[in-house]
């Protein structure tokens, strides 16, 4: 029998592709035709849950290279000058469902796993350097707010302002997503950020405060709202499409990725709280050191094996690099691995994708789908006098920080000029040029025109008074003339995490 004829599941030769197996040729369907019914129950069970969050995207395998020397911050082999690690990277948008058109005004994900000789690490960031909130328990309900209503199951504007105006500490990262970072002209395009403060570990031992960023190759570039607009009825998939497209042309796209170092003990005084994700550590006070280039030059083969079912999680870590007393980043500890085992299975740590180069020695077994087991003679707990695995303790407890052991139900300290609009306005004021305000005016206004609510518009008003007051005053004057003109008061859903 030739190699290539179809068969089932479990290897038995098929006798038709085309024709069912029925009581004569105009009969009744056969139940035992194994074949039909394994082809229609297997095709039921082809969709996973999408992720919760930054459902649409696409992603491809890479490599990055160490061009600096670091070695004096982190003991981390991924980053000891010269050594190059096979990566992978998935883009997103946030707030949409798999089939979202990728032009929608959002913030874009930017996650990147390294196959490191220490095990996995992920950096899982985005192409904004801070984000909406500052505290991991409010991240359901502001993403309910960005989301969909329950009874329409429509995007709603009212929702999205009524979170943003009620959450002031969102204002610099929506100054960031209703400005040109909004609307990236592609993956290849854009910036990336690790985002939160992480902590770095040297070979003495010593700790650092580190923020990673990563800036494009290829330059920076936006899209304007009305191309975005039309693009996204005609090819929902734009970003993904010009990536995969790209990289099958050679047109590997490359980053070049720093870090700002900030001393363990500068934490304490620094003029803002180091571990709040709302603010940026200015470069004057951090400058960017380099790291290495991370370059895309592998497409994937298989879109779901691959890229649907990767598994990015700031959990990550790896011997020097740990986390740090960020409120948002400890939930997000949490969340990511306990989203996978839902939406992947319990053992999706041993697909491809996701396996480490790193060999795995522990005791967990067992569970759906499992695949790898070791010899029957293993041990199968711990402490065991059969020469199994055993922790090391240099490895225990090494990311760590001194807090005053209360527990409390509080926001984080407040340092010199921590608010919630001074970094806001600053990005407004001096990082946008006269053309990157006028685009900014024209989206707000257009976002906050589609605000049913007088009582949620008028704070939204004073939520951009308070970043800038001509900026608010501006904004009331042009709602003021939308209004008497409705087509311009374009209302804005597409928004994200
Ligand atoms: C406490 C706050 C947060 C929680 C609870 C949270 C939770 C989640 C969850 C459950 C997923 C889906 C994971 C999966 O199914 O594979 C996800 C995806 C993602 N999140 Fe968050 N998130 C939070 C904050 C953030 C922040 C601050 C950033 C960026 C700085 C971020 C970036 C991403 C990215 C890029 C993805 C997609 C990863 C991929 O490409 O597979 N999230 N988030």
């Amino acid at each position: 029998m030739s190699e290539n004829h179809t068969t089932t599941q479990t290897g038995t030769p098929v006798g038709s592709d085309a024709h069912s197996l029925t009581t004569g040729a105009d009969g009744v369907t056969a139940l035992h035709d194994r074949y039909l019914v394994e082809k229609l129950a297997q095709f039921n069970r082809e969709r996973i849950p999408e992720r919760i969050v930054h459902a649409k995207g696409g992603g491809a395998f890479g490599e990055f290279v160490v061009t600096g020397n670091v070695t004096a911050y982190t003991k981390a082999a991924v980053f000891q000058p010269g050594t190059k690690t096979r990566t992978v990277q998935r883009f997103s948008s946030v707030a949409g469902e798999q089939g979202s058109p990728d032009t929608w005004r959002d913030v874009r994900g930017f996650s990147v796993k390294f196959y490191t000789t220490e095990g996995n690490y992920d950096i899982v960031g985005n192409n904004t350097p801070v984000f909406f909130i500052r505290d991991g328990i409010k991240f359901p309900d502001f993403i309910h707010s960005q989301k969909r209503l329950p009874g329409s199951g429509l995007r709603d504007a009212d929702m999205q302002w009524d979170f943003w105006t009620l959450s002031p500490e969102s204002a610099h990262q929506v100054t960031y997503l209703m400005g040109d970072r909004g609307l990236p002209r592609s993956w290849r395009t854009m910036p990336g950020y690790g985002s939160h403060t992480y902590q770095w570990i040297n070979e003495a031992g010593q700790r650092f405060w580190v923020k990673y960023h990563f800036h494009a190759h290829q330059g920076n570039e936006e899209m304007h709202g009305a191309e975005a607009e039309r693009i996204a009825g005609e090819d929902a998939d734009y970003y993904r499409r010009d990536l995969y497209e790209a990289i099958e042309r050679g047109e590997f796209p490359s980053w070049t990725v720093s870090v700002q170092i900030m001393p363990y003990e500068d934490a304490k005084t620094y003029r803002f709280n180091p571990f709040d994700l709302t603010k940026v550590w200015p470069h004057a006070d951090y400058p960017l050191i380099e790291l290495g280039v991370h370059t895309l030059n592998e497409n994937p083969e298989n879109f779901f094996a691959q890229i649907e079912q990767a598994a990015f999680s700031p959990a990550n870590t790896v011997p020097g690099i740990d986390i740090s007393p960020d409120k948002m980043l400890m939930a997000r500890v949490f969340s990511y691995p306990d989203a996978q085992r839902y939406r992947v299975g319990t053992n999706y740590n041993e697909l491809p994708v996701n396996a480490p180069v790193a060999p795995v020695h522990n005791y967990s077994q067992d569970g759906a789908a499992r695949h790898g087991f070791k010899p029957a003679s293993a041990p199968v707990y711990a402490p065991n006098s059969f020469g199994g695995p055993t922790a090391d303790p240099a490895a225990a407890g090494e990311g760590s920080w001194e807090t005053d052991g209360e527990l409390v139900r509080a926001a984080a300290t407040l340092h010199a000029e921590d608010d919630d609009f001074g970094q806001a306005g600053t990005l407004y004021r001096d990082v946008y040029d006269d053309a990157a305000k006028e685009r900014f005016l024209d989206t707000i206004a257009g976002a906050v025109g589609g605000v049913k609510s007088d009582e949620i518009r008028e704070r939204a008003v004073q939520y951009w008074t308070n970043v800038d007051a001509n900026l608010g005053q501006a904004l009331r004057a042009r709602l003021e003339s939308d209004v008497a003109d409705p087509d311009q008061a374009a209302e804005y859903v597409g928004v994200g995490e």
